[in-house]
């Protein structure tokens, strides 16, 4: 016999059957999620942009969580897309929030899911600044302004239809190391000494092994990857270079979470 949703709830903690004819279920309430309220700020906010792709808000509010940055210091998405990254910081606490994309109509969403999100939730006093820029100009944009933490997923790469060889994945992989070259170099100078940038890198499943972008692009530019699983977890959660992967079994793109400090 299972024990309903329902029935753990109203045990407001701890929660036990009768004994039955053929099994007792005893279970404790940990944690309840407000799956309504998770799932309005994904599929409910106002712009969504699919084809482009963006983050579920609860990778989003993990990667914030993991840049582990005082609340008072700024945080920048620089390929803040519909926004979701700076919408979890905000509701996390942050209030000085800072968003670039490339795209103008990214840019437009936005302000429009931000707006959303601060007339649902009138408390927030989070300031959004938000500009077009193409990541190779924003150092330039921002002059002097660096940021505790630098959270962000940048393009991963053309949508995959399935089918395409390791050559061909290959292939996009050299296209993107351009891309996060100049990134993770302006990023690393954006961040203040002690900050944390949070990242998500492309990974690219191959017919035996995954295809990853070379981990010295980070080094370049003075970064290194903190680990991010303590020492003694099971070997098959950890990644050598610190990672941690999420994805779908069968997904073809799989997105590689890091977090990288200034060397
Ligand atoms: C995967 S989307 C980010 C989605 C975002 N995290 C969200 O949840 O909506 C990648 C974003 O990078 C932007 N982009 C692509 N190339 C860029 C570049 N060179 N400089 C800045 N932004 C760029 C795209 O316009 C797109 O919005």
């Amino acid at each position: 016999m299972a024990l309903s949703r329902h029935a753990i709830d109203q045990a407001a903690g701890v929660a036990t059957l009768p004994q039955g004819k053929a099994e007792l279920l005893v279970a404790r309430t940990l944690w309840v999620q407000a799956f309504e309220e998770w799932s309005e700020r994904d599929y409910g906010r106002p712009e969504r942009d699919a084809k482009v792709g963006m983050l579920p808000p609860k990778l989003a509010r993990l990667m914030v969580n993991l840049a582990q940055t005082p609340r008072g210091q700024a945080l920048l998405d620089p390929f803040c897309g519909s926004g979701t990254v700076l919408q979890e910081a905000a509701l996390l606490g942050y209030g000085d929030l800072w968003g670039a994309d490339a795209s103008a109509a990214g840019i437009e969403r936005s302000k429009t899911n931000l707006a959303w999100l601060k007339d649902k939730n009138p408390s927030l006093t989070a300031d959004f600044n938000l500009q077009v820029a193409d990541i190779k100009d924003l150092a330039a944009k921002l002059e002097e302004q660096r940021f505790g933490a630098i959270v962000t997923e940048p393009y991963l790469g053309p949508p995959l239809g399935g089918h395409e060889g390791e050559e061909r994945l290959r292939v996009i992989q050299q296209q993107l190391v351009e891309l996060y070259t100049i990134a993770t170099s302006t990023l690393a100078r954006l961040l203040e000494p002690t900050g944390r940038l949070v990242m998500v890198w492309p990974a690219f499943q191959g017919q035996s092994k995954l295809i990853e972008l070379p981990l010295t692009i980070a080094r370049t530019a003075g970064l290194v990857a903190e680990r991010l699983l303590p020492t003694g977890v099971p070997a098959v959660w950890v990644r050598e270079r610190g990672s941690l992967l999420y994805g779908r079994p069968g997904q073809r793109v799989v997105r590689e979470i890091f977090v990288f400090r200034r060397a």
